[in-house]
């Protein structure tokens, strides 16, 4: 089991390229089941959830390949409805193979998604809007059997949140349904929309993906097209908060700026400047951080859940005090007591976080139990007093592309052993 070996305090500077999305891989990834034909993904992150779709693909009978960032999906036809437990445990897209396969074979049978480190994590929302599409579903013991006997139908589904697997569920299931679906209560995060492109651009009908109500005029069938998946506004939010900590001035090339409208103000009130050059945005950090008041996490566009946990470990070395509100997921905290070990001193209580920066961290021996609690976990250690030693790599590699060497790159002292 691998570990990350950190000397904080060291400063940072150049510049990096971002990574391709990991939650917009994933679904395309799923939808690459839709598109009879070749498709190729440009800018395809390498983590352990990407891998853990191509092995599904793979075993539903597509050809998954990978050269570095492009994936190549071939697509001449599904010999599989099932996917076996094994595979659904090991990434939380899989559950999106469910409306993909579902609409391409009209049946499906998979395990429910495991909850995972930050939350239940129901797809009640998922089923209901599929059985609005007239999908029967049978669930036992863990299990779920899907059918579609007579196809699917288009209706009209209401979220009663802004669910962003959801939605994507609704996109894949429907766009080769029969008639029109109208989604209202829609996820809006650029993930959304990245996939509605994909799938357009395969020969889809679908209108308002980015906005709240969204319109799938179902066609018959899809041709496999190449794409290229967004940039990752999350890693680029913890690279942001990597330089905040350490007082540095770094350039993140290849990101969408308009992806981090919630997120470069919370920073800015915190004493960061930006400037921004065609896909390019400069960062300058002060020497300490001013405290970022209040932030709430929010669906987009609002300041996004999953850079919630960086940006905690960078308020845990602000000048004052800084009240986080988690709104979308019951159990995001989990890496504070790590943070408390390093000396920073941070109350939780439910979806409140109340923490009083400190004039500095110290290293310790530090464990990750999930993908942003451990991304926070970096933050701490690269401004921390001396050697920080994390444990539960794998929950980082699970969403940042050789992240200790894009850090290295970039000044940091750390390692991978
Ligand atoms: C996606 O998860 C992302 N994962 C998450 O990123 C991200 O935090 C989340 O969206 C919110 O932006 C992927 O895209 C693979 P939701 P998802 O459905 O689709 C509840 C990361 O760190 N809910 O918008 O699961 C749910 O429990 C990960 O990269 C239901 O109750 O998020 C949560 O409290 C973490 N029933 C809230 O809604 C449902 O049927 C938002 O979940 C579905 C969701």
């Amino acid at each position: 089991m691998s570990k990350l070996y950190m000397t904080g305090q060291k400063r940072l500077s150049g510049d990096v390229q971002l990574q391709g999305a990991k939650n917009s891989a994933l679904p395309l990834l799923a939808a690459t089941v839709l598109a009879q034909g070749e498709s190729v993904l440009y800018n395809c992150p390498q983590l352990s959830d990407t891998e853990a779709s191509l092995r599904i693909l793979r075993w539903l009978g597509c050809g998954a390949e990978r050269c570095d960032g492009v994936v190549i999906v071939k697509n001449d036809g599904i010999a599989r409805h099932d996917i076996p437990d094994s595979f659904m445990r090991q990434t939380r897209g899989s559950v999106l193979f469910l409306g993909a396969v579902l609409a391409k074979q009209g049946r499906v049978r998979l395990s429910l998604p495991g909850g995972c480190e930050i939350g239940q994590r129901p797809i009640d929302m998922h089923l209901k809007a599929l059985r609005r599409l007239g999908a029967v579903i049978k669930e036992r013991h863990g299990w779920l059997d899907c059918r579609a006997p007579h196809g699917l139908k288009g209706a009209d589904i209401a979220l009663p949140f802004p669910s962003v697997g959801a939605t994507e569920e609704v996109l894949l299931a429907a766009c080769t349904a029969e008639g029109v679906t109208t989604l209202t209560n829609a996820a809006r995060e650029p993930e959304i929309s990245d996939l509605a492109d994909y799938l357009n651009r395969c020969g889809a009908c679908i209108r308002g993906a980015g906005e709240s109500v969204i319109r799938i005029e179902g066609v018959r069938a899809l041709r496999s097209c190449a794409h290229a998946v967004i940039p990752d506004r999350i890693v680029a939010a913890t690279l942001i908060a990597c330089a905040a900590v350490t007082g540095s001035s770094i350039t993140v090339k290849g990101v969408i700026h308009s992806h981090l409208s919630a997120v470069l103000p919370v920073f800015e009130d915190a004493g960061c400047t930006f400037s921004a050059k065609e896909n390019e945005l400069h960062m300058t950090a002060p020497a300490r951080l001013h405290s970022m008041k209040i932030v709430r996490t929010m669906p987009y566009p609002g300041f996004p859940t999953d850079a919630q946990s960086p940006l905690l470990a960078a308020a845990a070395v602000a000048d004052g005090t800084t009240v986080l509100i988690e709104n979308i997921f019951e159990n995001r905290y989990r890496h504070v007591a790590e943070l408390t070990r390093m000396g920073a001193d941070i109350k939780t209580e439910g979806k409140f976080a109340v923490i009083d920066g400190v004039p500095q961290l110290y290293g310790a021996a530090v464990e990750a139990t999930d993908l942003r609690g451990a991304a926070a976990l970096v933050v701490a250690g690269l401004c921390a007093e001396g050697k920080t030693e994390l444990d539960g790599v794998k929950y980082l590699d699970r969403g940042y592309e050789h992240f200790e060497q894009v850090l290295t790159s970039l000044g940091a002292d750390i390692k991978r052993i």
